[in-house]
């Protein structure tokens, strides 16, 4: 096994070529081998790709490769288990040898974190849990410098019901400002004693909780689309949308690069609140299946009374010029589930915002033809709006797609796997579809999403035990829903320490498979075929080759289960089949499996060059 060089400087490496199975394949700079690794040792940062060899054609998060770090579950410096900002300063060098442009921290702030945080009850400050505001600002500056930008998470459709705002309108009589800020309704029935109306928690249970008022009697009730713990802000009183203008400039003031948008789809209900009941295929978070992305119809289907109304634009006009009053191409990228793409385009039109989330991308099966369609649809859907497609497989809601890939049963969303559930996935075929479905993903011009871990092949942590479990939908579905904690298990750093490194002493908030060391990253760094490696030299190629900022063009003919496209002067051929295929001519750039001859296998992409650099 190789080992990584220590520290991050090194001279010019040049890219060289190895043959691997009697094909070419160019390889990135070896890094030196050392005896002594330090913790903080980083493998060879690409000395030869930096802001200076490399002009941008266009804004950087045009073509920007993001990656998504769940701060409790990425690394922990004070080792009570559970992941902080410090830990994150500590280990940004891996990030930046990763290859990726920016980092998104998904929420650190003060919070009860009953909702792992998006429930917050302070929007301009850090929990102790996570550190401080000043460790945030030495996060930050580092990350700056290694050439990282920093997006930060803003959870605008609720708050948590320990924010000020909420203690204030639950001590403040019906009527009164102070309950205008979020959604209070009285029941129906003849006391009361029957919700508003009909809606459900995407948690589970009902999305309405009665309050108790001060005398003891049954009060009003509250809106909550998730936990009970999480009420919805009425997003209709001006006095909310000027505290989310002040704390987007609180940390746009801080020097963040842009925000993503928690819910960005919720924060508008229908008037009247009617009652609605979902379709049974319809996804946790909102959104649908691979089908409804697909906007055959001419009449775009009617959205659920609390999701994708067009209240929304505006508030996101509004946000666009606060944003714009910032130098330094500030961004917002809607977590918005809404299908199909060419309604959800619309987040993204040039005076909202500059991304939103491909959950459409996210959601497609396994499949050429349904990989084919959803690209070109979320191509030209983007195109229409002159905004870049973005791609993502993995977050920290959704199965992991080292497994989803292979499940043989539907995709669960939000409602997650564990021992329980039918057509579990076969580890192998999980990590060689995840590792092709990457290559091809990181092949596509755009701006792409990476979730921390899925660089390792982590799947989903799947026999976590019931009572290690902590995500609010096991608990509000009595455990008929799995939930999310199997794709929020701390990562593994180094295969031999306790805790694969995760903490110093070991502790981590839920448990990590016993079987997860040789997935660690000392595992894998340097080592050739390794799932780090490939992440590595596809983002190095990525970025060498301007593929972010290319154009697609379909390569027909080389069978029905192939995916294959020339962006620039690299070639993507994907083998979503069990059969192999004949590659075109060219030179093997990159490769997610092994490849023979000029012989593609099933669940394998390679990217081809025709000349060698
Ligand atoms: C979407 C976030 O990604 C998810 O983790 C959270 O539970 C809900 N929004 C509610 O904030």
């Amino acid at each position: 096994m190789r080992s990584e060089a220590a520290g991050s400087a090194s001279p010019e490496p040049a890219v060289s070529f190895d043959t691997v199975a009697g094909m070419t394949i160019a390889s990135a700079p070896e890094p030196e081998a050392t005896l002594d690794r330090p913790d903080t040792s980083v493998a060879s940062p690409r000395p030869d790709v930096t802001d200076e060899t490399i002009e941008s054609p266009g804004e950087w998060w045009r073509s920007a490769v993001i990656y998504q770090i769940y701060p409790r579950s990425f690394a922990d410096s004070d080792g009570d288990g559970i992941g902080d900002l410090p830990g994150i300063t500590d280990r940004l060098d891996h990030l930046a040898a990763l290859g990726v442009d920016a980092i998104w921290l998904s929420p650190f702030y003060t919070s009860p974190q009953k909702d792992a945080g998006y429930d917050v009850a302070d929007y301009c400050d850090v929990d102790p849990l996570f550190g401080t505001l000043a460790d945030f600002e030495i996060m930050q500056n580092k990350a700056h410098e290694l050439g990282l930008r920093v997006i930060v998470d803003i959870v605008p459709n609720h708050s948590s019901d320990q924010h000020a705002w909420f203690i204030e309108a639950l001590a403040s009589p019906e009527g009164s400002p102070e309950r205008g800020r979020y959604i209070f309704r009285d029941g129906k029935g003849e006391n009361g004693e029957i919700a508003p109306n009909n809606w459900e928690s995407v948690f589970g249970g009902p999305a309405w909780t009665r309050i108790t008022n001060e005398d003891g009697t049954p009060g009003q009730w509250y809106l909550h689309l998730f936990d009970t713990s999480q009420p919805d802000l009425d997003w209709t009183n001006p006095w909310v949308r000027e505290q989310f203008r002040d704390i987007l400039r609180f940390w746009l003031d801080r020097g963040v690069d842009g925000f993503r948008v928690d819910v960005a789809h919720g924060m508008i209900k229908a008037d009247g609140l009617p009652d609605y009941t979902p379709p049974a295929d319809g996804g946790s978070m909102g959104g649908g299946s691979f089908e409804q992305s697909i906007s055959d119809n001419e009449d775009e289907p009617e959205s659920p009374p609390y999701w994708a109304q067009d209240g929304v634009h505006e508030i996101y006009r509004d946000w666009h010029e606060v944003l714009a009053a910032y130098d330094g191409e500030r961004v917002l990228c809607a977590e918005a589930w809404v299908e199909p793409l060419s309604k959800l385009a619309r987040w993204v039109r040039p005076d909202e915002m500059h991304q939103a989330f491909n959950f459409s991308y996210l959601e497609t099966p396994w499949t050429a033809t349904a990989l084919r369609r959803i690209i070109d649809e979320s191509i030209a859907a983007f195109d229409s709006v002159g905004a870049p497609s973005t791609w993502v497989l993995s977050n920290h809601d959704v199965v992991r797609h080292a497994s989803r890939l292979a499940l043989t049963a539907e995709n669960p969303q939000g409602a997650g796997i564990g021992p329980n559930s039918a057509g579990l996935p076969d580890a192998a075929v999980g990590l060689q579809r995840a590792r092709a479905a990457t290559a091809l993903m990181l092949g596509l011009p755009g701006s792409a999403y990476v979730y921390q871990g899925e660089e390792l092949g982590l799947p989903e942590a799947i026999h976590l035990p019931d009572e290690s479990r902590q995500d609010p939908t096991w608990f509000r579905t009595n455990g008929e829903r799995y939930g999310r904690d199997g794709c929020r298990v701390p990562i593994p750093w180094e295969a031999d320490k306790p805790g694969y490194g995760f903490s110093p002493t070991g502790e981590s908030w839920l448990p990590q498979p016993d079987d997860w060391a040789p997935l660690s990253r000392d595992a894998q760094v340097g080592v050739e075929g390794s799932t780090l490696e490939l992440y590595r030299e596809a983002l190095f190629l990525r970025r060498e080759n301007l593929l972010g900022f290319g154009t697609l063009e379909w390569i027909t003919g080389l069978g029905e289960a192939v995916v294959a496209f020339r962006n620039g002067d690299v070639t993507v051929v994907a083998n979503t089949g069990s059969v192999p295929i004949e590659l075109p001519t060219g030179t093997i750039a990159l490769a997610s499996g092994d490849v023979s001859g000029s012989i593609l296998p099933g669940d394998t992409t390679v990217w081809l060059t025709t000349d060698a650099h």
